[in-house]
């Protein structure tokens, strides 16, 4: 497997961390504060392509590789984890499936707007009673002529509170458990469409999440997004190439970690030399940064066999399994070796800490990930 960068993708990770650099890292503090949606900074992530990366240039996006997603991903992440997931999102959750299973209409009115960053997308799929079992829907979408009468609750809907369009999952025979769910495009501005508060979160709080309530919403056919009956597969494999999308947030919150520890721990000095120079911290940072490259091998691997058109569905839980728990474990090390300084807002390795958990939460708990591979071992 070549992991040499192409010329391409060295330009994307170079423009990404510059941008990140110079604009999203100054932010990312105060976005974390003040529960801040970094509305600039997603104007200027769609000014760069930022937003429909692997989208063609013929739909509106950057025509660039699943590679490209990810390194672009983990450049953002590392600045600002939240504004990580508001690009996350767009790519992964509400172009992807749009692009793989969309018509050329909803391509033309839907995804253009989408990759080119002009319109905001969520995905939902979560409901109160159903996060990792996710057949088990209640949102329930009935046929009315050239409608569908769409009902029910939808949970942590990341970019819900500023969402234009969502891609979502409902019940339309639900006796038939995960072959009777089907997939919509739903414009957030349609009657019976209502955004719940906020959620008041640990961390990545600059990302929006709410519920969505939808009462007796009228949604018109042509907005169904596949066929009836296919909306598990819609959703199961939108989150395979999610998983990449998460797997590369969590790189660039534990890159952000480590290099703040190298950082903190060159300046502070304990017992007459730099914390750097102690084994014992040493120890700790050596495998910091060897479970954070083994953990972007997994992710980069992911990516590739996305692009080349190969199954990635293992590979991708792998990936984001991995770097979902190295991001913990190097943002726990990073914030031990900050000592006190590393509990306090001060410095921004308690963010990176803050932020880190949801990796394990978000597009399948890290056990739904270990579920996914341990089925593919066994499966005959
Ligand atoms: N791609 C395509 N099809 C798939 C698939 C995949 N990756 N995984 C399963 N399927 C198909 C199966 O082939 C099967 O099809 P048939 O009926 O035709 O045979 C069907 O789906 C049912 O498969 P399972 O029996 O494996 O289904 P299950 O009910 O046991 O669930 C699961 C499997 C892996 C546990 C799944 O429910 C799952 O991934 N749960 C986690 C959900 C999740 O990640 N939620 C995150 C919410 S989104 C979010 O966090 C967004 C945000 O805002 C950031």
């Amino acid at each position: 497997m070549d992991f040499t960068l192409s010329e391409e993708q060295q330009l994307l990770q170079q423009t990404a961390r510059e941008f990140a650099r110079r604009q999203v890292q100054p932010r990312a503090a105060e976005i974390d504060e003040k529960h801040q949606f970094p509305a600039d900074l997603v104007k200027a992530m769609a000014e760069l392509g930022l937003m429909g990366v692997a989208v063609p240039e013929s739909e509106g996006g950057a025509g660039m590789d699943v590679l490209s997603y990810v390194l672009a991903m983990e450049e953002v992440s590392a600045a600002c984890a939240s504004t990580g997931v508001i690009m996350s999102v767009q790519n992964s959750l509400v172009c992807d499936p749009i692009m793989r299973f969309g018509n050329a209409e909803q391509k033309k009115e839907f995804l253009v707007p989408l990759a080119q960053g002009k319109k905001l997308g969520c995905f939902a799929l979560s409901e109160p009673d159903a996060g990792s079992d996710a057949a088990a829907q209640k949102t329930f979408a009935e046929r009315d002529g050239d409608h569908y009468v769409i009902n029910g609750v939808k949970n942590w809907i990341t970019n819900g509170p500023e969402a234009d369009l969502c891609v979502l999952l409902t019940m339309t025979q639900p006796q038939q458990r995960h072959r009777g769910i089907t997939a919509f495009i739903l414009p957030m501005d349609l009657p019976g469409v209502r955004r719940g508060a906020k959620e008041n979160k640990l961390g990545i709080t600059g990302s929006g999440t709410c519920q969505i309530f939808l009462e007796n919403c009228r949604v018109p056919a042509s907005l169904r997004l596949g066929d009836e009956g296919q909306g598990f597969k819609v959703a199961m494999s939108t989150l395979d190439g999610g998983r990449i999308g998460i797997a590369a947030q969590a790189l660039g919150i534990a890159r952000a970690a480590l290099e703040a520890a190298i950082t903190y721990g060159k300046d502070r000095k304990t017992f007459g030399k730099p914390v750097v120079e102690h084994q014992g911290i040493q120890f700790m940072l050596a495998d910091m940064a060897t479970q954070l490259d083994a953990a972007r091998l997994l992710t980069w691997r992911a990516a590739l066999l996305k692009s080349a058109g190969k199954p990635y569905g293992t590979a991708s839980a792998m990936a984001k399994l991995m770097a979902a728990e190295v991001a913990n474990h190097v943002a726990k090390d990073a914030l031990q070796i900050h000592g006190g300084y590393g509990y306090v807002k001060e410095y921004p390795v308690e963010r990176h800490f803050r932020d880190a958990k949801i990796t394990e939460i978000y597009e399948g708990t890290s056990e739904i990930q270990r579920l996914v591979i341990a089925r593919s071992l066994i499966k005959d």
